[in-house]
C-alpha cells in the first residue's frame, strides 16, 4: 500500500505561474487589470469564440450567462440532473425554475429527447453540461433550440479542451461557462470565464460582473487620470483578479501538454482496469475530443457486493483520494423540497449517482501513482 495519501485533483503550479503571481503582487495592481485582459484574449483565441469575460468562479459565469440569455423571473431552464448544484442553483438566482431532466447512462450527458419532452411555453434556455469533459450532442440540442426559439447556455466547467465535431464546444454559442476551480483542468485557484458571440450581451455582462458600473477600476485609476463611474444596473462582485489571471495565462499556455499527460493516464486506466466489476467510460464519439477532465468508473452493483460508498472508503484506506461526480441533483434536499422531486423521477441520473466514483487523473501523476490506483482497485475486487 502507498505510504502517502494521493489527493484527488490536487493542482500543480510551475515556476512561471508562481513567478507571475509574485510579479503581480509586487506590481501595485492586483485586481482586474492587464493580466485579466490578456487571459481573456488568450482564452478567446484558444476556444475560437468572439468575446470572453473572466470572472471569479464558474458559478459567476453561469449566473451571468443565464442573465445574458435573458433568463428571468417566471422562466424555465432545462438542466440535466447529472451535474453539480451550481448549474441549477444559478437558474434559481435568476428568479427562474430549473427543470431537471434525465441523462444517458453511457455518456452521462443530457438526453436530447428528454429536453424536447420538458419544453413548455415558459422555457427560455437549455443548459447542456459536458460531463467529465465529454461533449454533448450539440447538433441535436441546437436543432431543438432553434425549433423552440431557445437560448443555449453551456456549462463547460469540465470542458476547456472539449471539441464537438472538430471545434471547441465554446465556439458553438450562445454562451459557454468555464470553471477554473482548484480541481479543474485549468486552475486559477477559483475562477471562471463566460464566452459569448453576442457583443451587446457580453458588454452588459462585463458591467454586471463589477457592480453594474460603467467604468472598471483599471480604467478609473489609469494613467490618463481619474474617471467617474455610474451604476447602470445593480450588478454583482464577480470580477477576476490579476492574481488569478497570472496563474491562468500560464496554465492555459500548457493546457495541451497537460491534456496529453491525462490522455495517457486515461488509456492506461482503460487497459489496466478491464475485467473488473466496474463500468469504464464509454468510447468517445468519432470527431470529438474528450477533455479527460475526470475518469469516472461505475461500480457494477449487479456483479459485486461492494457498494460505491464502500469502494470510496476502501480506496481511502489504501491512501487513494476519490471523488463523486455526482449524486443526482433532483434528490438533494433543496430540489426535493422546492420542486417536489422524488426517487424514480429521473432513473438514469439516479442509477449513475448511486454507482459513480472518480479516480485520480491529474497530469502530474507519476507512473507509480497510476499503478497504485490500479493496484488499489484490483485489490478491492480481488
Ligand atoms: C458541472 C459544474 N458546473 C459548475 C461548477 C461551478 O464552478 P465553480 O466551482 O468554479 O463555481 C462546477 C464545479 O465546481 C461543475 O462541476
Amino acid at each position: 500500500m502507498r505510504a502517502t495519501f494521493l489527493r484527488f485533483g490536487a493542482p500543480q503550479f510551475n515556476a512561471k505561474e508562481i513567478n507571475e503571481v509574485v510579479k503581480t503582487l509586487k506590481s501595485g495592481w492586483v485586481t482586474t487589470g492587464p493580466k485579466t485582459h490578456r487571459f481573456e484574449e488568450d482564452f478567446k483565441k484558444y476556444v475560437g469564440a468572439e468575446h470572453a469575460l473572466a470572472v471569479n468562479s464558474g458559478t459567476a459565469a453561469l449566473h451571468l450567462g443565464l442573465l445574458a440569455a435573458g433568463v428571468g423571473k417566471g422562466d424555465e431552464v432545462i438542466v440535466p440532473a447529472m451535474t453539480f448544484g451550481a448549474s441549477a442553483n444559478t437558474v434559481v438566482h435568476c428568479g427562474a425554475t430549473p427543470v431537471l431532466v434525465d441523462c444517458n447512462r453511457a455518456t452521462m450527458n443530457i438526453e436530447p429527447k428528454e429536453i424536447e419532452a420538458a419544453i413548455t411555453p415558459r422555457t427560455k434556455a437549455i443548459m447542456p453540461v459536458h460531463m467529465a469533459g465529454r461533449a454533448c450532442d450539440m447538433d441535436e440540442i441546437f436543432t431543438i433550440a432553434r425549433k423552440h426559439n431557445l437560448k443555449i447556455v453551456q456549462d463547460a466547467a469540465h470542458a476547456v479542451e472539449t471539441e464537438y465535431k472538430g471545434k471547441k464546444v465554446g465556439a458553438y454559442g450562445n454562451f459557454a461557462c468555464y470553471s477554473f476551480h482548484a480541481i479543474k483542468n485549468l486552475v486559477t485557484a477559483e475562477g471562471g470565464m463566460l464566452i459569448g458571440n453576442d457583443a451587446e450581451a457580453m458588454k452588459r455582462s462585463r458591467a454586471l460582473s463589477l457592480h453594474g458600473m460603467s467604468v472598471d477600476a483599471w480604467n478609473r485609476y489609469g494613467t490618463s487620470g481619474y474617471k467617474h463611474y455610474e451604476h447602470i444596473e445593480a450588478g454583482f462582485k464577480y470580477n477576476m483578479m490579476d492574481i488569478q489571471a497570472s496563474l491562468g495565462i500560464h496554465q492555459l499556455a500548457r493546457i495541451e501538454q497537460n491534456w496529453k499527460k491525462r490522455k495517457k493516464i486515461w488509456h492506461t486506466y482503460m487497459k489496466e482496469l478491464q475485467g473488473l466489476p466496474i463500468v469504464l467510460p464509454a468510447p468517445i464519439r468519432a470527431g470529438d475530443r474528450h477533455a479527460y477532465h475526470m475518469f469516472t468508473v461505475l461500480i457494477d452493483t449487479d456483479t459485486t457486493n461492494v457498494t460505491r460508498d464502500q469502494f470510496l472508503n476502501e480506496m481511502a484506506k489504501r491512501n487513494i483520494g476519490t471523488g463523486v461526480h455526482f449524486r443526482a441533483l433532483h434528490l438533494h434536499p433543496y430540489y426535493r423540497k422546492t420542486y417536489g422531486y422524488k426517487e424514480g423521477d429521473l432513473p438514469n441520473a439516479e442509477w449513475i449517482g448511486d454507482r459513480t466514483a472518480s479516480i485520480p487523473l491529474s497530469p502530474h501523476l507519476t507512473g507509480k501513482d497510476v499503478k497504485d490506483v490500479v493496484d488499489a482497485i484490483r485489490n478491492i475486487f480481488k
